[in-house]
């Protein structure tokens, strides 16, 4: 009979193996919220033009804990735990708004909007009576800070004080991958999608980082060129292996000896509407798609024109909720912002394409949570996680669980 206990030992094979009981085990989920999440980690919030103007807000979440961004009179940013210091309660409940200070709902605690604690009702009593000793000190009661970093318009936060910079922590390669996007233009927020997929956080980040699906699960990518494995393209890794991303340029609608074997390939489909897949150059490379993944909350995609953030937010082992921000930049016109717009019909929750990304990491979430003994294998492209100029690797995935299992002590 095979055992169903898993013994928590990360297969001898090292990151070409993946024990499935990572995607469901509860400890190994708490512990990734204590030293990924809340530990040496940038971590996305979001972009400084969702909270413009003094005593605007923004709630999100770092792993699991609620945080809030806000802009002080003076125009900086802090990003402060949503957890009152008196009893823990989370005390923002809107995901967006202006405030001039924070006020806790259950004994009314105030919290300006750099986090300090100026205000505790009957801290001197009441005619004479109770109150705080006379030794509480407000300045050593504000909420939990976060170390946060906005860099050319997008904010990241870090519980560790002692983070290295961003631009360190990506490394030369993925930073220039990054201000490839956020090169100093404006951000104008285009709209959000949200939605539940229920499989563990870590299913979703490896998706991005797995070109090898992305050729043969999507009809539409295959079909209309967009993405495919006979064009040219790179994986690339940060030296850590936790960061990555997939480059491909786009292809005709044509067979090839390569389309061969993608069945999901119909040389025959049409738009009704072709201005669906209508891209232009914008770039200064030749990349049509860069898919970034940062570790270990976000992806940034450019997919032809279409342009967004997508943040995990883990709910549980067995779910997370995925956070899309299509964004435009102040600087476009009309005529791309109503482009990126259409392209976006792509992604999202029902996007073209990402509907069959939610579909497959439910039905993968499904196999692994009921077999954790056993183990997935990453062999396509070697063992290694050098980087390629093609896409049929894995590298990618080994790169991170390298990281992974590092922090992680597995
Ligand atoms: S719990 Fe927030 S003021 Fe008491
Ligand atoms: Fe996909």
């Amino acid at each position: 009979m095979i055992s169903t206990a898993p013994d928590y030992r990360w297969p001898e094979a090292g990151s070409s193996r993946i024990p499935y009981w990572i995607y469901s085990d509860p400890a190994i989920y708490a512990r990734e919220q204590e030293r990924l999440f809340s530990g040496s980690s940038w971590n996305y919030i979001g972009f400084e033009s969702e909270i413009p103007a003094p005593g605007d807000f923004k709630r999100t979440f770092v792993g699991e804990r609620s945080v809030v961004a806000a802009r002080d009179r003076d125009g900086h940013i802090h990003v402060f735990l949503n957890t009152c210091a008196h009893r823990g309660v989370q005390f923002c409940r809107h995901s967006h708004g202006n405030a001039k200070s924070f006020v806790c709902p259950y004994h009314q605690w105030v919290y300006d909007l750099k986090g300090n604690l100026v205000g505790v009702p009957f801290r001197k009593g009441v005619q004479g009576q109770g109150g705080m000793p006379e030794d509480f000190d407000l300045a050593s009661h504000g909420l939990v800070k976060l170390k946060a970093e906005t860099v050319n318009g997008a904010i990241f936060a870090t519980f560790d004080q002692r983070m290295v910079p961003f631009r360190d922590y990506l490394g030369d390669s993925m930073y220039h991958y990054f201000t490839r996007v956020f090169d100093g233009r404006g951000i104008r927020v285009l709209g959000y999608a949200r939605q539940i997929i229920p499989c563990n956080w870590k299913l979703m980040f490896e998706n991005i980082k797995d070109p090898y699906h992305a050729s043969l699960l999507h009809v539409f990518l295959v079909t209309f060129g967009l993405f495919r494995a006979d064009q040219k393209s790179d994986v690339k890794l940060d030296p850590t292996g936790r960061h990555a991303v997939l480059v491909s340029r786009k292809g005709e609608q044509k067979a090839t000896e390569g389309t061969a074997e993608m069945r999901s390939f119909k040389a025959d489909y049409k738009l009704e509407d072709p201005r669906l897949l209508d891209p232009v150059k914008e770039f200064p490379d030749d990349a049509t798609v860069v898919m970034q993944t940062l570790f270990p909350n976000v992806i940034v995609q450019q997919q032809s024109n279409t342009l967004a953030t997508r943040q995990i937010i883990p709910r549980g082992p067995d779910r997370f909720e995925l956070v899309w921000t299509y964004f435009a930049y102040t600087t476009d016109d009309e005529a791309m912002v109503r482009r990126r717009l259409r392209q976006a019909n792509l992604m999202g929750p029902a996007g073209l394409v990402s509907v069959d990304d939610g579909e497959v990491l439910e039905f993968t979430q499904d196999g692994v949570k009921a077999n954790p003994t056993m183990n997935g294998i990453l062999e396509m492209g070697g063992r290694d996680r050098a980087d390629t100029a093609h896409m049929v690797t894995e590298a990618a995935i080994r790169g991170f669980y390298d990281y992974y299992r590092e922090v992680m002590g597995l």
